[in-house]
């Protein structure tokens, strides 16, 4: 797996304890799931099963830019078929997170789009995802907190109802609320006000800013959205304003390097501004954004980084605790997390 390395060996990166803040659920349905999906709910496909994975998966040959990256979100839309099959994508989510040693899950998932084929209430599909997320959680001994998500390119009225929903539902583990979506063509403007009630409800802030579109937009996000984290942000290097005010806020950023390459923010991996982030001194994180679409799981991230990038192994520990001290948690968990986490690491390195 990986973009970079077919054979690479992951088994140091696997065995660390990692924190992915992150993940869209719509970005994380296994490819085998949907078709067994399609067969079961006879959703049209084209001709033959094998071509359903270049619909949603980046492949080799596929044009590198943000409308090829998104044009795969939506086939996704009409597998969501069933209470069923929400369960269902959302209960694997967090086995795969599982499997790939993830400690803390930030899991975003978009109510809308899980809803939209069979005009489900939004909330009943918000407890879906609720109700199994936290069951396999449980399970597996993960911890899994949720982000609403809403985007851009959608009605504000849709997003006013997706956050009024989500902060009705603090106390069942939707701890924050994100947009996304196309950020060249889409302000965050008519949102403002949305963002600013679910920040007064309780909910913590993330927005995409910065990675389709200019440094400007992350100073927005967080000036007049109040994001507690960007999800993105590494067009934030463009402008020296930018970086000493989100280096002065300490406003930790949720970089995911491979989704940036297959979305045509930067040509090659290693053009990725990750490093220079780092060093201008940004509270940066590592994440996948899209695993199964862009056919990653955390370890490829990790390793790449290393790799690729030349970030010591050292300084991937310190960016897993910089993660773990950017949860969306209560100040006591937070600190809770950093410390076991740190612990952890410190026993493998
Ligand atoms: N939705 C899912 N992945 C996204 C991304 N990288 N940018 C904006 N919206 C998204
Ligand atoms: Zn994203």
């Amino acid at each position: 797996m990986g973009w970079y390395n077919a054979a690479n060996d992951l088994t140091f990166f696997k065995s660390l304890p990692k924190v992915e803040l992150h993940r869209h659920l719509e970005g994380s349905v296994r490819v085998r799931t949907l078709k067994e999906i399609a067969l079961e709910h006879n959703v049209p496909l084209p001709p033959q099963t094998g071509q359903l994975r270049p619909l949603v998966q980046i492949q080799s040959g596929d044009p590198l830019t943000s409308g090829n990256f998104l044009s795969k979100f939506q086939p996704l839309r009409q597998f969501y078929r069933s209470p069923e099959v929400i369960t269902r994508v959302a209960r694997e989510a967090v086995e795969d997170a599982v499997s790939d040693g993830i400690q803390y899950l930030e899991l975003r998932f978009t109510p809308v789009a899980l809803g939209r084929s069979q005009n489900f209430p939004l909330d009943s599909v918000m407890d879906w995802v609720i109700e199994s997320t936290q069951e396999a959680s449980r399970k597996y001994g993960i911890t899994t907190r949720l982000i609403a998500s809403v985007n851009r390119h959608e009605s504000p009225e849709l997003a006013k109802e997706v956050a009024g929903l989500a902060a009705d539902r603090i106390d069942k583990g939707i701890v924050g609320l994100d947009m996304a979506g196309d950020e060249v063509k889409f302000p965050a403007q008519p949102f403002a006000g949305i963002f600013r009630e679910a920040k007064q409800a309780g909910l913590f802030i993330t927005l995409h800013a910065g990675e389709w579109s200019g440094a400007e937009n992350v100073r927005e996000a967080v000036e007049d959205l109040h994001a507690d984290r960007i999800g993105h942000g590494v067009r934030v290097m463009d402008d020296p304003d930018v970086v000493a005010m989100v280096r002065e806020r300490n406003i930790p950023f949720e970089v995911c390097i491979t989704s940036n390459y297959q979305s045509g923010v930067v040509s090659t991996l290693e053009e990725h501004p990750f490093m220079n982030m780092l060093k201008a001194g940004l509270n940066v994180t590592l994440n996948t954004d899209d695993p199964e679409i862009s056919g990653i799981i955390l370890s490829d991230e990790y390793y790449m980084v290393c790799s690729v990038l030349k970030l010591s192994r050292e300084a991937l520990k310190d960016r897993i605790v910089a993660a773990a001290g950017a949860a969306f948690l209560p100040a006591a968990e937070r600190r809770e997390l950093v410390n076991s986490l740190r612990d952890t690491l410190l026993d493998i390195f």
